[in-house]
């Protein structure tokens, strides 16, 4: 028997219990809103948790690349969805083998859906379905209002015609990512909906009804049934949650599954102390709503961690509830969990403060 306290440092904990609790709550909300789940990956990058969120009903995994994909095929996935839009003739040649494998559904419906905002990138992915002999789902990707990827609202209908006048692609509706509402703003969830509908309703006039309007953050997660015509979510950060999810409302500290389990390495001045995990083990990731510090320590909340080395964690002591000494070992909840993961190879699952669980972070460093 292995206690969390006897394992080597940095390593990367996590409290099955809440983590169970977290798949459990999104597993029961999708279901009583009659929302298709399709989580993203991203988050825990490894088989082992994809497959507990396939077995609680998610109807298929997203990915964001596309050797993320590869290693998901084997979670035994019905669908994977690589919510990115994928550009480039060796990553279209590889979407298009995996949908090889997969084949299609009863219905038709390809296996692999890619997000694209460019004809560029829809005449790439059309031409390796066409030399692997299968069929690629697409969904369009919209802006909202994050300003990163997706063609304007306004465009969606044209943008939508061209992807469909290509070969060997089958146009299954739009997809979009609300990362510019960080917290449960009545308006902007508001404005949401409204863009969301209008789009929905703009492209069922025009001939082009989407099977499949995927959106859902965990910001925004349990939100999701407020936006009109939404019908997939494919939240990623949920399964862990991290401080970034705290503070954006759409979990408490109760709900965090994830934390880093450091050491005290030196600690010669009264008032700070240093931990043997820095940006290698954190990622330097701040916090969104702006306040300080790159984590917290469970042991001490007053204790700020106020600057990484790439392997010196800096804790300023002068605000803690208690003393530590070298040798002591301290969990620490990272400001972003999704970015930590990567840095990590195994993870320890956690009951009662007893190791239950190791597993391998098999999607970790899969960049491209
Ligand atoms: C396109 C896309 N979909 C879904 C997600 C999952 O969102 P979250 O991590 O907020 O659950 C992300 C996260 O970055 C994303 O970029």
């Amino acid at each position: 028997m292995t206690r969390v306290q006897d394992l080597d440092t940095p390593a990367l904990v996590i409290d099955l219990d809440i983590m169970e609790r977290n798949l459990q709550r999104v597993a029961d909300y999708a279901a009583s809103h009659k929302l298709r789940l399709r989580p993203h990956t991203k988050t825990h990058k490894s088989l082992l948790i994809a497959q507990k969120q396939l077995a609680l009903g998610a109807a298929g995994l997203t990915v964001a690349k596309t050797t993320e994909a590869e290693v998901m095929l084997g979670a035994g996935a019905g669908e994977l969805l690589v919510a990115f839009p994928v550009i480039g003739e060796a990553k279209a040649r590889r979407l298009a083998s995996i949908a090889g494998i997969l084949g299609k559904s009863a219905d038709g419906t390809p296996r692999v859906t890619i997000a694209i905002d460019s004809v560029f990138g829809a005449k790439q992915l059309s031409q390796a379905a066409e030399v692997a002999g299968v069929r690629l789902g697409i969904l369009v990707e919209i802006d909202v209002g994050l300003g990163r990827a997706g063609v304007a609202p306004s465009e969606a209908v044209a943008f939508t015609s061209a992807v469909a006048a290509l070969p060997h692609l089958d146009c299954l509706g739009f997809t979009f990512y609300p990362g510019h509402i960080k917290d449960q703003s009545e308006q902007k969830i508001a404005e949401l909906s409204e863009t969301v509908a209008r789009v929905r309703e703009e492209l069922v006039r025009a001939g082009y009804p989407p099977k499949v309007v995927s959106g859902g953050s965990t910001p925004l997660l349990y939100r999701s049934h407020e936006v009109e015509g939404l019908n997939e979510i494919r939240p990623g950060t949920y399964v862990f949650n991290d401080l970034n999810t705290v503070a954006g409302g759409a979990c408490n500290l109760e709900d965090c599954a994830a934390s880093v389990l450091v050491t005290v390495a030196s600690h010669t001045h009264p008032e700070r102390m240093i931990v043997d995990g820095g940006s290698k083990t954190f990622s330097s990731d701040k916090l969104s709503s702006g306040g300080p510090g790159h984590g917290r320590l469970l042991e001490a909340p007053g204790a700020v961690f106020h600057k990484m080395n790439e392997e010196h964690g800096f804790i300023d002591l002068s605000a803690a509830e208690r003393d530590f000494t070298v040798g002591d070992k301290v969990r620490i909840i990272p400001n972003h969990i999704c970015v930590a993961v990567n840095l990590h190879e195994y993870v320890y699952g956690v009951r009662d403060g007893v190791v239950e669980e190791v597993w391998n972070v098999e999607a970790r460093g899969k960049l491209q």
